[in-house]
């Protein structure tokens, strides 16, 4: 295993002033000199903070890891990087993905690693860490640290998230009382761990597994589950062989896997934010995977997993229940068999070991699927010409072929600020339209386009209707909500131009999203239009703006799409 070749024999094999100031600060840390001896050093790269309490965990996970690097004969060494908390961070830790895959791409090139496993959990912390560590294309493996067990609220199981969006409507309708809404905070969050519905962290840590990139079966395993450690531990062992066998990231994350974490997220009802999240990692790794690539491999896909927000059940039973590969193996002829997972052998292989527990409902056989073709479908039309994307398992069947009158706001603050008025001019059949939210013109993209029911129709019982924005919205949110707008209106796509009054058409099964107004005035209003987006002055939120791509390419900078690889050029000093 201990290998001259290794990158970190740069560092600690050289002899001379070099290797002295090298070694001789790492001693500081009370390491004897076998470390120094050409073993794997191990990175890893942890995105722990307790703001990130999805994360809080991570450094006791970290020990797991490090138990399995040094048993298989490596040297783990971990370090920080950033992390982004879904929950505390503003305006919205979309922000700051980019940041954060920077962050991992520099402290692993810039380092003595040879191989590094990706510490993550809560929503962008795990895509950010694999554009980053794509960018620099080591032996890379993924550990997340695993779901929340089933929240608790009198007696029934309530999911992260979904029954947020639940619960608040429910007071709003005048249904729950302000006491029980406390008493549901307490209940819901009552362990380490992610989000347990199947939310854009389970989302994630599910496609991260199907693309190969963690140990197969690991995705559900709840976060206070002592398998998640025995698996971290493991994770540590295999890491040390992958440098050994130079089975670098590009190896694992090919079209192949990509492919397969698509149909994944079709099976799983996952998150719209997988969306872009995969066309940033695509990037990262050179793979041309675009928009409709994503609709098409989902087509057909069965819809097997009963999971919140579009079903009923939560990450600990899905894990119960055979989790990932009991999905995989009810759709091996679906997968691509090419590709390679972070074990060195083929995810299909690994999915027909994978099994349903029989008798329970949470994983559906693949004869009985809860829906056909009901993953994340990509709509275009007059007003979405790159594209728009919906989550056709949380559509209501009502309003997937709709027509109707445009609602429009130009911000999030100033529908808020509308939401209870009983005098607003909206009836279940009004399409809401939010715009100014997209990538630049928020800046971020947040998390708002499953607008609040306006309360005079939630206390009439209307549970969902048709919004549209250059947003996203949470992965734990549903409804019929079309999001990702593309352009957005910012930047001037057609979103920017609608007009209250003006009547949308919206067909689901034919992808369509129209804008019912003649070209002619349209092409008036577009002459009229001015960009209102403030230009920001300085710091990060200036460059993110400047070098943002549009939610169809992933939102990612223009100038980090692609690998530097692991090269640097010079010495440090
Ligand atoms: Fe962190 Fe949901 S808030 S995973
Ligand atoms: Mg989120």
């Amino acid at each position: 295993m201990n290998d001259e070749d290794n990158r970190s024999r740069h560092w600690f094999g050289e002899s001379g002033r070099g290797g002295f100031l090298h070694r001789s600060w790492m001693r500081a840390q009370g390491f004897t000199d076998e470390v120094f001896d050409g073993r794997p050093v191990i990175g890893i790269c942890n995105t722990f903070s307790e703001f990130t309490p999805c994360n809080a965990h991570l450094r006791r996970l970290a020990e797991s890891v490090k138990q399995g690097v040094w048993q298989a004969g490596g040297f783990p060494v971990e370090f920080p990087t950033m992390s982004l908390g879904e929950t505390l961070l503003r305006p919205t830790a979309m922000l700051f993905r980019n940041l954060l895959s920077m962050d991992v791409e520099e402290s692993l090139r810039g380092n003595p690693v040879d191989g590094t496993v990706l510490l993550t959990g809560c929503d962008k912390t795990t895509p950010g860490s694999i554009m980053g560590a794509a960018s620099v294309d080591l032996p890379s493996l993924v550990v997340t640290g695993g779901p929340m067990l089933n929240g608790k609220f009198r007696g029934c199981d309530i999911g992260s998230g979904t029954a947020v969006w639940q619960f608040t409507q429910d007071v709003n309708a005048g249904r729950m009382s302000k006491q029980d809404y406390l008493a549901a905070e307490s209940g819901m969050s009552r362990s380490n761990g992610h989000c347990m519905t199947m939310g854009t962290a389970s989302t994630m840590a599910c496609l991260t597994e199907a693309m190969g990139l963690s140990l197969p079966g690991s995705a559900a395993i709840p976060a206070v589950d002592s398998r998640r450690y025995a698996t971290a531990q493991r994770a540590g062992q295999r890491i040390v062989e992958m440098v050994g066998e130079d089975l670098r990231l590009s190896r694992v994350v090919t079209e192949p896997a990509m492919r397969n974490a698509v149909v994944a997220n079709a099976a799983l009802g996952g998150s719209t934010n997988a969306v872009v999240h995969l066309l940033a990692i695509a990037g990262r790794v050179g793979l041309p995977l675009t928009l409709d690539d994503l609709d098409a491999i989902s087509r057909d896909v069965p819809w097997l997993a009963n999971l919140q927000p579009s079903g009923e059940y939560l990450m600990e039973d899905f894990y119960y229940a055979g989790g990932l590969p009991a999905v995989l193996a009810e759709l091996t002829d679906l997968l691509d068999e090419r590709a390679v997972t972070v074990t060195g052998h083929g995810l299909v292989e690994a999915a027909s070991g994978g099994e349903r527990v029989p008798g329970t409902e949470v994983i559906h056989p693949r004869a009985e699927p809860l829906g056909l073709g009901a993953g994340t479908a990509v709509l275009h039309g007059n007003l979405a010409p790159n594209g728009a994307v919906v989550k056709q398992s949380a559509v209501s069947p009502a309003l997937a072929n709709h027509r109707g009158r445009a609602l429009v706001f130009d911000s999030i603050e100033e529908y808020d600020a509308v939401v209870d008025d009983p005098e607003l001019d909206v009836d279940a059949d009004t399409v809401l339209v939010l715009r100014n939210s997209g990538p630049r013109g928020y800046p971020g993209m947040p998390e708002v386009g499953n607008l609040t029911i306006p309360r005079k129709l939630a206390e009439r019982g209307v549970d969902d209707m048709v919004r549209i924005s250059d947003a996203r919205m949470s992965g734990t949110a549903y409804g019929t909500v079309i999001l990702h707008v593309c352009p957005e209106s910012a930047v001037g796509g057609p979103l920017a131009l609608v007009r209250t009054g003006d009547r949308i058409e919206l067909d689901v099964a034919s992808r369509r999203l129209h804008l019912d107004v003649p070209d002619e005035e349209l092409a008036r209003r577009r002459s009229e239009w001015r960009p209102t987006t403030r230009q920001e002055e300085r710091g990060w939120v200036k460059l993110y703006t400047e070098h943002v791509l549009q939610a169809d390419q992933g939102c990612d900078l223009d100038f980090l799409v692609g690998s530097s690889g692991p090269t640097v050029a010079r010495q440090s000093h």
